[in-house]
């Protein structure tokens, strides 16, 4: 359905980033997580826009395939990619209905704020005016299209490589961010030549063929921070870890040492957790309140209970309860619960295993397709068999058992509670409760023995 006021939106992301140096194109790169495209897609996505059109050309079907299916995308191949200017030539010549506004947003430049989207639409709402777009004052404006004024209105951009000594002492930069009237931009967009020094199309050269260009001057506070290289990409990811950590911060969260931390935006972390330094918070992960995690700890798409602390681990998709230590050097594999009370230690592996309240594996052991009952103490050395180099195997033990050091069992098996295992033995059979399974040759002493002489 047509509406006067429609809003699509134009995401250019065909170039390939060869500044980038890389076999990735460019708006794949990823920070915090996701991708410079994804990012931009979800920053346009708050102004419930009723189109979005990506324009791909290098290495297209890769970047399509990067985005998820969403009914309003539509991707749109430039082939080749002689400049942005092209790229909605493309896009005018591809859609029939060039009408309403059209937002046209470099896929390069990854954390633009919806806020500023909003005020940019704002703006051209307001006034009479063909196209609005975002500039913002910078000190060393490197890189970056310089915007001329005259009066109120914009009069030329000129990218740097094409400025004169003069021109390149402008600090007024265009962020690459539009707002079209795309009836109007349709019928100009044709005209655009690419007599540069790049030999481009450029979008900007639009500007001066349009009505009343308006420039909204925003303030630099990263959020227009475009991306050309790997040193601008780890300017982006700091500005986000700055954004992210700081918002913790003033929700109660400690960080001893903050340049070496990472923290995923999805995460959550309660009121006085103490992070220590090079700790990795990673993709869902939820942390309640009064826990140490760190240093030097890994922790991905997983919940920590209250009052834990976790230093030197690495743990991935599981469930920590209240009350538990681990570490150091304890690695916590994919759907394991640890339930409250319990303590992992020194080089301690678990995957895919169930731990009950107060149970402890302290040291040095590999605990696979496991459920240990509550209280149970698992010596040091313990490994479970799982792999029967066909199958992977369950191993159960009961509640108040107490494993001796270096026990192996060869799973499947199942013990009842309170069993107790002696010290080196290899278990391959079932035992009841209350039972001590011990499975070793008796120790022989020969007295007055001595090595023979050779
Ligand atoms: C562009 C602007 C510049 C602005 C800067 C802001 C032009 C001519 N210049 O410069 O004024 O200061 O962004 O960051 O627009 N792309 C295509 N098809 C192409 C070429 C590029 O889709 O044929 C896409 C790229 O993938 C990228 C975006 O357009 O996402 C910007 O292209 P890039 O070459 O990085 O432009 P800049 O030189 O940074
Ligand atoms: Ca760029």
């Amino acid at each position: 359905m047509f509406q006067k006021n429609m809003l699509s939106v134009a995401i250019l992301a065909a170039g390939k980033g060869t500044r980038m140096e890389s076999s990735l194109p460019k708006v794949l790169h990823k920070i915090s997580g996701k991708s410079l495209l994804q990012r931009v897609i979800d920053s346009c996505d708050e102004l419930n826009p009723d189109q979005i059109f990506v324009i791909t050309g290098h290495k297209s079907k890769e970047v399509q395939n990067s985005i998820p299916n969403n009914k309003k995308i539509h991707f749109v191949v430039q082939e080749p990619q002689s400049g942005t200017g092209h790229a909605i030539q493309v896009l005018c010549k591809e859609i029939n209905k060039n009408e309403g506004k059209l937002l046209v947003l470099n896929g390069d430049v990854p954390l633009i704020n919806p806020k500023t989207l909003k005020r940019l639409l704002k703006l051209y709402d307001s006034k009479d005016t063909d196209v609005s777009l975002i500039s913002t004052r910078k000190k060393n404006p490197h890189g970056y299209g310089r915007v001329f004024l005259k009066g109120d209105f914009i009069e030329k951009i000129v990218e740097e490589k094409d400025c004169n000594n003069q021109e390149r002492l402008i600090t007024l930069i265009n962020a690459g961010i539009y707002c079209f009237n795309w009836g109007n931009l349709s019928k100009i967009i044709k005209n655009l030549q690419n007599n540069n020094i790049q030999k481009e199309i450029y979008l900007t050269d639009a500007i001066t063929l349009l009505r009343n260009p308006l420039s909204l001057e925003v303030k630099d506070n990263g959020e227009l921070q475009g991306i050309n290289n790997r040193i601008e990409l780890s300017k982006c990811e700091e500005s986000i870890q700055n954004l992210i950590k700081e918002k913790h911060m003033l929700n109660g969260v400690t960080f001893i040492n903050k340049a070496s931390c990472t923290v995923s935006e999805e995460a959550e972390i309660g009121r006085d957790v103490i992070i220590e330094a090079n700790t990795h918070i990673r993709g869902r992960t939820k942390i309640y309140s009064h826990c140490t995690i760190g240093p030097n700890t890994f922790i991905e798409n997983s919940n920590v209970g209250l009052h834990c602390d976790i230093s030197n681990s690495t743990v991935y998709d599981s469930q920590i309860m209240d009350h538990i230590k681990i570490g150091p050097y304890s690695h916590i594999r994919p759907n394991s619960k640890i339930s409250s009370y319990c303590k992992i230690g020194n080089f301690v592996e678990i995957k895919n295993s169930h731990l009950e309240e107060q149970s402890k594996v302290n040291h040095l052991s590999y605990i696979g397709d496991s459920f240990i009952g509550s209280s149970t103490n698992i010596g040091a050395g313990t490994i479970t068999a799982n792999f029967d180099g066909q199958k992977k195997h369950q191993t159960k033990i009961g509640k108040n058992s107490s494993i001796g050091a270096n026990t192996v069992f060869v799973a499947p098996i199942n013990l009842g509670k309170s069993v107790t295992t002696g010290a080196g033995s290899v278990i391959t059979k079932d035992s009841k409760d209350n039972s001590l399974a011990i499975s070793r040759t008796k120790q022989v002493n020969i007295e007055n023995w001595k090595r023979k002489k050779s």
